[in-house]
């Protein structure tokens, strides 16, 4: 059976009211069982971790069970996830940490078609040690990355490379594993941005063999919490900068202070309602993994066909330029993030009278600066953001061309 959005949406109290979510990768709503444990946890479980009574020990197990559910996610070991406030932060945590292993002349490779949240820690990190950033660039007309620069900037300086798994602006998936790998056959580490590739299609940190991986929860139909994953020999070896009685082991060295435990308790929730999403199909299977990898197949082809549908729309106003991906034969390339300038209104206007219709979408430059000043759109405001997820409807898709016709007649 194919995936319906319908029983899916009932679970979402802020989808209730007549408005078009469409800013999912500024951040998804929430389902009730999510908010249902972040509340149970203030009710019954809100303590600090590590005293000799009921409520302590139960945040423990809040934080345990939540290493596992995110362990899950990403097909890892629960002694590899590390909570954090979001993954800008746990990113610039990492790049301090990692700090003492550069020196002047080593190489960082960024790409152009990242959020900055996945260039800044890398930048900032290059600057403080003498290290020098190399630009991998995408190309303009279908927003994909020049995969054929990757011989010429990765070599033996390399030391580290940073790539988003796919845009938080056009929606490109990029390759990944690919990219990893060349990394590693210099002996570089990589760092894989996953934060808009979660929300849609399932994660194996071993499959992509990266050595970091971060994401965030409320991306996910979770609470604003951050996730970064890293390989367990790695995260021992590196320093934390920790107050003298935190753990010295990895993960918890890395979690500095006292973490938000009613928003982890709430991530396992959203790790769990993803999981679910196989069982509305009725074909749900044993274990957690299988079921989140289950999940996410049929999602995903909803997704997709949502996605061409939504490009479909757009294009057939003369008035739209949308960027990226737009052939619908090339689906499993993107997610189903889609950037848009319309003629002769700027991106703000769009998105005012988009959101004077109810329709809730976002404009500028989302942090990806370098995308937008690539495409040239810097002065003129930047894009409109339409960016579906698997709780929205094709209904919600023909509404959204309508409200379009209404702003350029
Ligand atoms: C691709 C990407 N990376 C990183 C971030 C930053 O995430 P956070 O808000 O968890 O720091 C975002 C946020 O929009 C994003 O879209």
């Amino acid at each position: 059976m194919s995936f319906s959005p319908t029983k899916s949406r009932a679970q979402f109290p802020a989808l209730s009211s007549n408005a078009i979510f469409l800013d999912n990768p500024g951040g998804t709503q929430v389902p009730q069982s999510v908010i249902d444990a972040v509340s149970y946890y203030y009710t019954h479980q809100n303590a600090n971790l590590g005293g000799a009574f009921r409520t302590s020990r139960s945040s423990e197990s809040v934080m345990s069970d939540a290493r596992q559910a995110a362990a899950d996610l990403l097909d890892a070991q629960p002694n590899e996830i590390v909570f954090g406030q979001n993954m800008t932060t746990l990113t610039f945590n990492l790049a301090r940490s990692l700090a003492s292993r550069f020196r002047p002349g080593d190489e960082i490779v960024v790409t152009r078609l990242d959020h900055d949240a996945n260039i800044s820690p890398w930048t900032t990190l290059a600057r403080d040690t003498g290290a020098t950033i190399k630009h991998l660039d995408f190309d303009p007309t279908d927003c994909t990355l020049r995969l054929d620069q990757l011989d010429e900037l990765i070599g033996e300086r390399t030391k580290l490379v940073a790539i988003g798994w796919a845009s938080n602006a056009v929606g490109t998936i990029n390759p990944v594993a690919e990219v990893c790998a060349k990394a590693k056959a210099v002996g570089a580490l990589s760092f894989v941005d996953a934060v808009q590739y979660a929300p849609h299609c399932s994660i194996s940190v071993s499959d992509i063999d990266c050595d970091f991986l971060a994401c965030s929860a409320y991306k996910f139909f979770g609470p604003h919490v951050g996730i970064l994953w890293g390989r367990h020999s790695l995260l021992e070896e590196l320093e934390a900068y920790k107050v003298r009685p935190a753990k010295d082991s990895a993960p918890d060295k890395f979690e500095t202070g006292t973490l938000n435990h009613e928003g982890i308790a709430g991530t396992t929730a959203a790790i769990n309602y993803l999981a679910g999403l196989a069982s509305t199909t009725g074909t749900a299977t044993s274990d957690r993994r299988s079921r989140l990898v289950e999940s996410f197949g049929v999602m995903q082809k909803y997704e997709q066909d949502l996605c061409n549908i939504l490009i479909k729309t757009l294009r057939a106003n003369p008035a739209i330029t949308v960027y990226g991906i737009t052939d619908p034969d090339r689906a499993t390339e993107r997610v189903p993030t889609v950037s848009i300038t319309v003629e002769g209104h700027t991106p703000r206007a769009v998105a005012e009278a988009l959101g004077d219709q109810d329709i809730f979408v976002w404009d500028g430059h989302y942090y990806a600066v370098d995308v937008v000043d690539q495409l040239g759109l810097t002065g003129s405001g930047g894009m409109v953001r339409i960016g579906l997820a698997h709780y929205n409807t094709e209904q919600e898709v023909r509404r959204l061309g309508e409200a379009f016709l209404r702003i350029t007649p």
